[in-house]
């Protein structure tokens, strides 16, 4: 009678049938490269939101949507983009299906601009193209983003979170002018984008 060694590991397996010992070998090496993965993750994000002007979800300023055009910061004379004293700008929008109103803001370039957005009815999304500014509209919430354009140009703002049957059409535009031209424009013209 032939010896059979006393481990299971031992014993000569059936074709097919990996080792323990590789297996085990294996997962270590897959668990160091998932860690390796996850910290490099981790890194992007926290250097992006240090050094990349990440705008950082801050859904906690709430705001009544149902009360939004009867006044307070949301009305209607107050939508667009206002100066302020430190020389920034600050822009404020409402989404609703299925615009945002204003349907187009000026803002100056090279300049620190503030965009504070409040939705009346659903969910919608708020993105510029190529920019820091992208973020989820919640009615109920205020959303505030910090960016600055450094040249004049046109940036078309889609809605990007599903709204309803209009979604596809929910888009506007965010017009940068150079700063000496903005401070000549009309203040009703600077919703409009009226052409001059
Ligand atoms: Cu608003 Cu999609």
């Amino acid at each position: 009678m032939a010896d059979k060694p006393a481990s299971a590991l031992l014993r000569p397996l059936p074709d097919g049938i990996v080792p323990a010992e590789v297996v085990a070998r294996t997962e270590k090496r897959w668990l160091m490269l998932m860690t390796v993965m996850l910290i490099c993750m981790l890194a992007i994000i926290v250097l992006t939101s240090a050094f990349g002007h990440m705008n950082l979800t801050n859904d906690v300023e709430v705001v009544q949507p149902l009360t939004l055009h009867l006044g307070g910061e949301f009305a209607e004379s107050n939508l667009g983009t206002a100066l302020e004293m430190d020389g920034s700008a600050t822009v404020r929008i409402i989404a609703e299906q299925y615009d945002f109103v204003p349907r187009c803001v000026e803002v100056p370039a090279a300049t620190p601009v503030t965009f504070r957005l409040t939705s009346a009815d659903v969910i919608h999304g708020f993105l510029l193209p190529d920019t820091n500014v992208n973020t989820m509209v919640v009615p109920g919430f205020v959303a505030e983003l910090h960016t600055s354009f450094s040249r004049p140009g046109d940036y078309l703002m889609p809605c990007h979170e599903f709204c309803g049957l209009g979604h596809h059409g929910m888009w506007t535009q965010v017009r940068v002018l150079e700063k000496e031209r903005f401070a000549d424009r009309d203040p009703l013209a600077r919703i409009r984008c009226d052409r001059h």
